[in-house]
Formats: C-alpha cells, structure tokens, sequence
C-alpha cells in the first residue's frame, strides 16, 4: 500500500474549464500532435551515482504521482531527475509563473499557500513532507502555478523536467485523477471538500473487490483500512451489549464509507462489515486517512455518535 500526498481548495477557473473539458477532449489534431511528439522524445538523463539512483527509487515509490509508472518507465524518471538544494524560506514556485517542472521531497518540509481572489494575504494550505509530489498542476494542465511553495528550513528535492513529465507520467497522473471524480463528488463524507482536495483524495485510493457474502471487515481484527462502497450493498454487524446474536447495526450503499473508527482511535475492529451483493470498495491507509481525512475528523466523529 502506498503512501500519500495532499492538497486543498479551489481549482481556478481557467483550470476548472479546462477539466471539465476533459484534457484530452479534441481527438485528433492534439492525438496527433502528442504522437509526433512521443516519436521525438529523447528522455533527458542527468548523470548520478547507483546511490543516488536508489534513493530518488525510494522516494518515488511512495509518491502516487508515480504509482501508475512500470519499472522502465520509473528508471527514465529516476534518470532524468535533478537534485535541488534549498536554503531556508527559499520560494521553490511562485503563484502564477509559468511552471517548467514538478518536484518531489527528498528531505526538509516545505509550505505551501496561495492568494485568493479578493485578498491580497497569503493563506497558508498545506505542509509537504519527504516522498511528496508537488507543482504537478501547471504541467498537467498548461496553466500558471496555482499556489507558492518555499522551504521551511534547508530542504532536498528532487525535480522532473516538463518534456519527461509530459511523455511518461501525466497521462496515468491524469486517469487517476478522473478515475473517481464522479463517484467522489457524490460522497456525503466528502462534501465540505473542494474539487482540489477531492482529486487528491482519490490518489490515495486503492480498488477492492468483494462477492457476495464475503467479509469486508472482522471485528476484533486490527484496523489498517478505511472503506468506500463504490458500487454494491453492505452491511455492520455485531454482537450488542446484554445479546447473544449478532445484529445488524448500518446499511451501506454507494458513497458510503465504513472502517473508520479503528483508524481514528487506534483500537480493534469495532463491528463486521459484509458485502451483501457484489461489492467495489475503495480504500485508504492510515497514513492516507489521517493526511488527507485529517481536516474532516470533527464530521467523522459526530457521525460516530450516530453509532449503537
Ligand atoms: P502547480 O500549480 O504547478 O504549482 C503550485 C503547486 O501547489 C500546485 O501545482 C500543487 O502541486 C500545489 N498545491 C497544493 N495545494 C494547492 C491548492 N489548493 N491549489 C493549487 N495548488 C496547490
Ligand atoms: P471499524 O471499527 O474500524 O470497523 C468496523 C466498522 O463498522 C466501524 O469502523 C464503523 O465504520 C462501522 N460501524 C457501523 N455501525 C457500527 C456500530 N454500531 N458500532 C461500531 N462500528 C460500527
């Protein structure tokens, strides 16, 4: 399972537009033109030792920007990437410059705020830590940097020029992005959020598949998952204080989300969780739950008292 990577807020308008146009929505003078491209391409390589390969290895295989990626494509990556030291509060992008790479973190943190129509103060969105991507945004939809970013102290990144990131990783970066928008839009859960931080959720998400009758989730087992019910019916059941048989406590249907509580509270399984028909799910580690569900733990916990 992997590990994450998060955001906030709005898209821009320009930017919005363009998604909902769908990115690749003229078929085919832009197909065309990407083929010409693709036969042209010659990956940038900038040398660096076996140790240095390795370690930008690692840190990409925890980044979802890259999880779509098969090893060859992953060692062209490696290969073309730049390590970038940054001194204390050195601004690494600048809101509204034209964007010519992404970034991974190597080490340090670095903060990440943008100005919104109206004001004229930063606002500060997000933390980036060590094995996460950022200044994706510009490159996956030829727009302007959507936000600033600047060290916190001395940090390492790691930079992907915009040719390699354009031949080999934005296609698989944007279907993932879109793979769920329409299922993730309807999210009860998930409604505070912005189409930002919704896309980057679904990044996080790994598919799983039930028949029916299978157990999703086994009381008194550890929690290491949280669930959303993509498509199917399933239902929580569990033996109530004082009982002797297992009753059922919650109906899920699509939108859905179950296996919570174990995550936020660090205990066992506190019910079980079967599909009745055939079920997809989608899940989301720990790590995942708390970076980027982090922000709705006050809604998770009052739909907890909701709970017999
Ligand atoms: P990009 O627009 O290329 O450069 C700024 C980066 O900030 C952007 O890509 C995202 O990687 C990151 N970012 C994080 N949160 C946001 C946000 N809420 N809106 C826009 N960009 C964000
Ligand atoms: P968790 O304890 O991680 O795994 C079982 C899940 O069943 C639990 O999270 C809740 O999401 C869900 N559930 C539904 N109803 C109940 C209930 N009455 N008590 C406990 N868990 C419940």
């Amino acid at each position: 399972m992997q590990e994450d990577d998060d955001y906030v807020e709005i898209l821009p308008e320009d930017l919005a537009k363009k998604r909902a146009k769908g990115p690749r929505s003229s078929v085919s003078a832009e197909a065309f033109g990407e083929f010409n491209k693709k036969e042209n391409f010659k990956a940038r390589v900038v040398p660096k030792s076996a140790d240095a390969k390795q370690a930008i290895m690692d840190k990409i295989a925890n980044s979802f920007m890259f999880s779509g990626l098969d090893e060859k494509e992953k060692q062209i990556v490696v290969d073309a990437m730049e390590e970038k030291k940054c001194f204390k509060k050195e601004t690494v992008i600048t809101e509204g410059d034209e964007g010519d790479c992404l970034y991974v973190v190597a080490s340090g943190t670095l903060s990440c705020s943008k100005i919104f129509k109206g004001q004229t103060d930063p606002t500060f969105l997000k933390r980036y830590e060590a094995g996460e991507a950022f200044g994706e945004l510009a490159l996956l939809y030829n727009a302007p940097r959507a936000a600033t970013i600047c060290s916190d102290g001395e940090s390492i990144l790691y930079a992907l020029d915009r040719a390699t990131f354009n031949h080999i990783v934005k296609d698989a970066a944007i279907r993932k992005r879109e793979k769920y928008e329409a299922f993730l839009a309807k999210v009860e859960l998930l409604k505070t959020m912005d189409d930002y931080e919704r896309s980057a959720i679904s990044e996080a998400f790994q598919d799983a598949k039930y028949e029916a009758g299978d157990t999703i989730i086994k009381q008194g087992d550890e929690g290491k998952l949280m669930y959303f019910l993509v498509e199917g019916e399933a239902f929580a059941s569990k033996v109530l204080e004082g009982a002797s048989v297992e009753e059922e406590v919650a109906q899920y249907k699509s939108g859905d989300y179950f296996g919570e509580l174990s995550l936020l509270h660090n205990e066992p399984r506190q019910a079980n969780v079967k599909a009745r028909t055939a079920c997809c799910c989608v899940t989301m580690n720990r790590h995942s739950f708390k970076r980027m569900l982090g922000p709705l733990e006050e809604i998770l916990k009052r739909n907890m008292d909701l709970y017999v």
